[in-house]
C-alpha cells in the first residue's frame, strides 16, 4: 500500500459513523481485502477441523487460504502435524487432493520425499554434503485443543493458554475430545466476510428470516441474547429466565456463566450459558435429544452453550451435539462458511443419532443467511448504498465493527 492509499485509508477509517454499518469501501475493495487478511485472519487461532477426521496415520486434509495451504496429517505416532504445502527444493505444492491418505509425502516435481512429520526423507541426486535434516517442510503454528484442530499463521502467534483460558470451561463442559464428525458441509457465500460476520452478529434479522430458529428459541431470548449476550435491548422476562435456569444448572454441577471481552486487545472471544425456550432440551426441531449426551452434563439440562473464540469461528452446543462454525474469506465478495456437527463418539449413526435431526436447525439456517447475506452484498455495491442507522438489536454487529476498526488504525499507525 503506497503513502497516498495509506492515508486516504485513515480518513475513510475516520469517517465511520458511530451505530451505522461500514461504507462500501469496506466491502468490495480487493486492498481493504488484503490488509484485512494480514491484520485478522492470518493473526488469530483459527479452528480449521477436527481431529476425528484423520483418524489413522497417514489421513490428511488440506486447509487452503488465499496462498497458503497446510497440510493437517496424523503421522506414524499419531501425533497430528500441520505442515505448509511447499515444497523445500522449488517450492511445488506437494499435496493436491483436498483429502486422502498416504504413507509418505511426494512431491510431483522432482520427487523429493518427506515423512509424515514432515523431516525429509529423500531427495535423489544431491551433493554430498547436502544434509536433509535441513530440509523438512516448515510446521504451521498448530495446538489439538479437545479433539480441536487450531493453527495461527502469525510469526508471533498469541499465547494459546492466554487465549483460550476465559472459553476453556465452557469448551471442556462439552467433550469435544471424545467426539466425532457426524457431518460436515460447506456453504460458499457470495459476500464480503465482514459482511457474512454482521449478520452473524445480530439477530434483529432472525423474526423475518430464521422460523426454524424462532421456533428453538423464546422470542424473549432473541431479542436480548439472540446474537450473543446484551446484543439486544435488556428484557427482564429472559433474564427471569436465565436466572432460575442458573440456580438449577448449578445445582446440579454444570458450568454456566458468560464471558466477554472486557478490553481491547487482538482477541475477540466471548461464551455464554442460556436456557432453550422451555421444555425443549436440545437445538432439534422437536426439542427433544437427537444423540448421547456428551462430556461433564450428569444429564440433559435445558441449557446450551455459545462460544466465540475468534469472530472467525462460533461454537453453538447442546448437551447432545455440538455445530462448529468456520469462516473461510475467499476473495473481497466470498466467504466460505463450513459447519461441523460433532457426536459421542461412540454413537451409532442411526441408532444413537440421526444426521437430519442434528443438522436441520444450522443447515436451514445457514441457507436462509446465504440468501440474505448475498441480496445484503448485491445492494451494498449499488452507487446508492449508504450506511443506514442500526436498530437496538444490532449491538453486536457495533462491537465486530469497532474492534475491526481500532485495530485497522492500529496497524496503519498514527
Ligand atoms: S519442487 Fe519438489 S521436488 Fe522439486
Ligand atoms: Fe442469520
Amino acid at each position: 500500500m503506497n503513502i497516498e492509499e495509506k492515508s486516504s485509508l485513515k480518513e475513510l477509517i475516520k469517517s465511520q459513523k458511530p451505530n451505522f454499518p461500514l461504507e462500501q469501501r469496506f466491502y468490495l475493495d480487493p486492498t481493504i481485502f488484503n490488509l484485512d487478511m494480514k491484520t485478522f485472519f492470518f493473526n488469530q487461532w483459527i479452528i480449521v477441523g477436527h481431529e476425528s477426521r484423520i483418524p489413522e496415520k497417514g489421513n490428511y486434509f488440506l486447509f487452503n487460504i488465499k496462498n497458503e495451504s497446510i497440510i493437517i496429517i496424523r503421522d506414524d505416532n499419531g501425533k497430528v502435524n500441520c505442515l505448509y504445502n511447499v515444497c523445500r527444493h522449488r517450492g511445488s505444492k506437494i499435496c493436491l487432493e483436498n483429502e486422502g491418505s498416504t504413507k509418505n509425502l511426494v512431491c510431483p516435481y522432482h520427487a523429493w520425499s518427506y515423512k509424515l512429520d514432515g523431516n525429509l526423507k529423500s531427495a535423489r541426486l544431491m551433493d554430498e554434503d547436502f544434509c536433509s535434516d535441513e530440509w523438512s517442510l516448515h510446521k504451521c503454528n498448530s495446538i489439538i485443543f479437545e479433539g480441536l484442530i487450531f493453527i495461527n499463521f502469525s510469526n508471533k502467534p498469541d499465547n494459546f493458554n492466554e487465549f483460550i483460558k476465559p472459553l476453556k470451561p465452557f469448551i471442556e463442559l462439552h467433550g469435544l475430545g471424545e467426539a466425532k464428525i457426524a457431518s460436515r458441509r460447506k456453504y460458499p457465500t457470495m459476500g464480503n466476510w465482514k459482511l457474512t460476520l454482521d449478520n452473524f452478529h445480530e439477530c434483529y434479522h432472525c423474526q423475518p428470516s430464521h422460523p426454524e430458529y424462532c421456533e428453538v428459541h423464546s422470542s424473549d431470548y432473541i431479542k436480548a441474547y439472540g446474537a450473543g449476550s446484551n446484543t439486544g435491548p435488556l428484557s427482564s422476562e429472559f433474564m427471569k429466565e436465565l436466572l432460575t435456569w442458573n440456580k438449577y444448572a448449578k445445582k446440579i454441577g454444570h458450568h454456566i456463566g458468560e464471558y466477554t471481552e472486557s478490553k481491547f486487545s487482538n482477541f475477540f472471544r466471548s461464551a455464554e450459558r442460556t436456557p432453550f425456550s422451555k421444555g425443549k432440551l436440545s437445538e432439534t426441531k422437536s426439542g427433544k435429544p437427537a444423540s448421547t449426551i456428551m462430556g461433564k452434563f450428569k444429564e440433559f439440562d435445558g441449557g446450551y452453550t455459545t462460544i466465540g473464540t475468534s469472530p472467525f469461528n462460533s461454537l453453538l452446543m447442546s448437551n447432545d451435539f455440538a455445530t462448529i462454525f468456520t469462516f473461510i474469506p475467499k476473495g473481497p465478495l466470498e466467504t466460505e462458511v463450513e459447519i461441523m456437527w460433532l457426536v459421542h463418539k461412540d454413537a451409532k449413526k442411526g441408532v444413537d443419532y440421526n444426521v437430519d435431526k442434528i443438522t436441520w436447525m444450522w443447515h436451514e439456517t445457514t441457507l436462509e443467511d446465504k440468501k440474505i447475506i448475498e441480496n445484503n452484498q448485491n445492494g451494498v455495491m449499488s452507487k446508492k448504498y449508504i450506511p443506514g442507522p442500526l436498530s437496538q438489536m444490532e449491538v453486536g454487529l457495533e462491537k465486530l465493527k469497532s474492534w475491526y476498526l481500532n485495530h485497522l488504525e492500529l496497524i496503519l499507525g498514527s
